[in-house]
C-alpha cells in the first residue's frame, strides 16, 4: 500500500507542474510528505522518486544534506537549538545543554515517550532574536533557561501556541 495518499500525490503533481522543470519542486514536496507522515522513511522516499522519476539515491542525499528532514521518526515536539554564531555568541551551547539535563537526552534523540526530539541546527534566519530556537515550525527569540523550562511545561499540558508534530508513520 501506498505511503502517500492519492491527494498527496496530486499535490505534488500540482507542485511540479509550476515549475518549468518538475524536479525544481523535490524539497516542497519533501517538506510536504514529512509534514504529513512524520519522518521520511526510506519506503517514503522512494515513493516520491518514483514521482519525480528520480533514483532513490538522489532523493536520499537531498534528505541527508539538509538536516530539517527527518531520517528517523521523531517526538511530538521537535527542539531546534541554532548552533551557528549569533546564536552561538548568546549562549547557545548553555541552551542546549540546559535541554538535554532537562530531557534525559543528547542531541539528534528522541525522549522515551515519544514527545521531545533535540535537534541542533545551523542558523535558523532568526539572528537578531539570537538565541533562537524553533518548536516544529514555530519560533521563539531571545530564549533563556528559564523560558525553555516555561516551554516544555507548556509543551507536555498540550500548547495552542504549538501546533504538535504528526505521530510518525509505520514505514
Ligand atoms: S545565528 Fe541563530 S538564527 Fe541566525
Amino acid at each position: 500500500m501506498s505511503l502517500l495518499t492519492p491527494a498527496l500525490q496530486d499535490e505534488i503533481r500540482q507542485m511540479m507542474a509550476r515549475y518549468p522543470k518538475p524536479r525544481s519542486a523535490i524539497l516542497g514536496a519533501l517538506h510536504r510528505v514529512q509534514e504529513e507522515l512524520g519522518w521520511l522513511s526510506p519506503e517514503a522516499q522512494a515513493e516520491v522518486a518514483a514521482l519525480f522519476d528520480m533514483p532513490a539515491g538522489e532523493v536520499d542525499s537531498l534528505v541527508t544534506f539538509y538536516y530539517m528532514y527527518f531520517r528517523k521518526p521523531m517526538g511530538r515536539y521537535v527542539i531546534k537549538v541554532c548552533r551557528s554564531i549569533s546564536c552561538y555568541l548568546r549562549g547557545s551551547d548553555q541552551l542546549r545543554c540546559h535541554l538535554q539535563d532537562k530531557l534525559g537526552i543528547q542531541r539528534g534523540e528522541t525522549t522515551a515517550d515519544g514527545m521531545f526530539s533535540l535537534v541542533e541546527g545551523e542558523c535558523l534566519a532568526a539572528c537578531d532574536g539570537a538565541p533562537a530556537v524553533q518548536i516544529n515550525d514555530r519560533f521563539v527569540e531571545n530564549v533563556t533557561s528559564e523560558m525553555l523550562d516555561g516551554l516544555l511545561e507548556e509543551l507536555r499540558k498540550g500548547s495552542s501556541r504549538f501546533p504538535a508534530w504528526p505521530e510518525p508513520c509505520k514505514p
